[in-house]
């Protein structure tokens, strides 16, 4: 089969690590007799620098004409002094909304070889955990009314977090489905004691779960689910969030499986076209030294073979290579504890693909 794959490598170590996922998916291509076809966009800084905006008509226009996207990172420190709106993030968010990618599954599991770089007492790590977090990716405070006024006290700055119905609807089918396939368990996070916006979550997740009498609803307040993922994520199976909780969740899910150099994501709307990317971000500290850890990638390219365009047994292919490689020791940065030797991204790559 032939799949046109827009490639957005961004900024940071965006580049070093999507060059990497790119390498394995020729070697799927040469296996499985495929033909991916790349063609090239920026985001980002990198689009900054180039066109003076995040995210160029051209880059948009080029991802809708695409089977699929493979993004990397965006934004450092060079564009931090960007107008609030024409912030290396923006085309992250914008490349969300022009697509309608209103689904971002994160994925968050402990690899069995990484048990002992995981944060959590040994004994917790020891259970392993295997969740997934539902978050809503285009609506929400992300997107709704904010601005700057005149208040009673002077200046003040203000951000709306607004949910429709429909929003809602939509994103608790896609959790319930996703718990169908996996433990039937979901828990939905909200901060319904205190906000109205949460209370019509509840109300309408409430709905939609009566659609799927298979699987067990949980109501889980915001604060209460940050601490139990840490006290015991084993009780997560499929977690249903708002944008913004889901974005502070998801970072504290990826800490536990070991490094958030590990987690890939993919972002879905009502097509087979997706954005697959890590969820970590342009590591500027890391960025040309050639350590960056390229795993997260590579599983989202693996992600991206799987959820738009069907190809379980090559994504199976390269998680099972990712898992052989960990199972072997082979460590990056990131992912070492105790002076266990370490190798860079390009090493990192070469493993895996001896393992495919
Ligand atoms: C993420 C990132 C983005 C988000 C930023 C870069 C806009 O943190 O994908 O989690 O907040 O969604
Ligand atoms: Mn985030």
């Amino acid at each position: 089969m032939k799949y046109n794959i827009a490639l957005v490598r961004g900024d940071g170590i965006g580049p070093e690590i999507v060059d990497s996922a790119v390498r394995v998916l020729d070697k799927i291509a040469d296996i499985y007799g495929h033909e991916f076809i790349y063609s090239s966009y920026l985001a980002g800084g990198a689009a900054i620098d180039e066109f003076g905006v995040p995210l160029p008509q051209e880059t948009i226009d080029g991802c809708l004409a695409s089977d699929s996207v493979l993004l990397g990172a965006v934004g450092g420190p060079k564009w931090d002094d960007q107008p609030p709106a024409n912030r290396p993030e923006r085309a992250i968010l914008g490349l969300r909304a022009a697509l309608g990618l209103f689904t971002n599954l994160r994925p968050a599991k402990i690899f069995p070889a990484l048990a002992n770089a995981c944060t959590l007492r040994p004994d917790i790590a020891a259970r392993g955990f295997d969740l997934v977090i539902v978050r809503e990716l285009t609506g929400g405070i992300y997107f709704g009314e904010r601005g700057r006024r005149e208040g009673a006290n002077g200046p003040e700055a203000y951000d709306t977090e607004c949910y429709s119905v429909m929003e809602i609807e939509r994103i608790a089918k896609v959790a319930f489905e996703t718990a169908m396939k996996r433990r039937k368990s979901v828990v939905s996070i909200d901060k319904a004691n205190v906000l109205e916006s949460s209370r019509l979550w509840r109300e309408t997740v409430e709905r939609i779960a009566k659609d799927f009498p298979e699987v067990s609803l949980e109501h889980m307040y915001v604060d209460n689910a940050a601490m139990q993922l840490v006290r015991d994520p084993s009780h997560f199976d499929v977690v249903l969030t708002s944008n913004i909780f889901g974005d502070i969740l998801s970072d504290e899910a990826s800490q536990i499986t070991g490094s958030i150099g590990m987690l890939a994501s993919s972002s879905l709307g009502s097509t087979s076209r997706g954005l697959y990317e890590p969820i970590h971000g342009s590591a500027p500290d890391i960025t040309g030294k050639g350590i960056a850890n390229p795993i997260a990638t590579i599983l989202s390219a693996a992600m991206m073979l799987r959820f738009s365009f069907g190809l379980n047994v090559e994504a199976d292919a390269i998680e099972n290579a990712v898992n052989q490689t960990l199972n072997d020791g082979i460590r990056s940065a990131d992912i070492a504890v105790n002076g266990q030797p370490t190798v860079g991204t390009a090493e990192m790559t070469d493993e895996i693909l001896a393992r495919l």
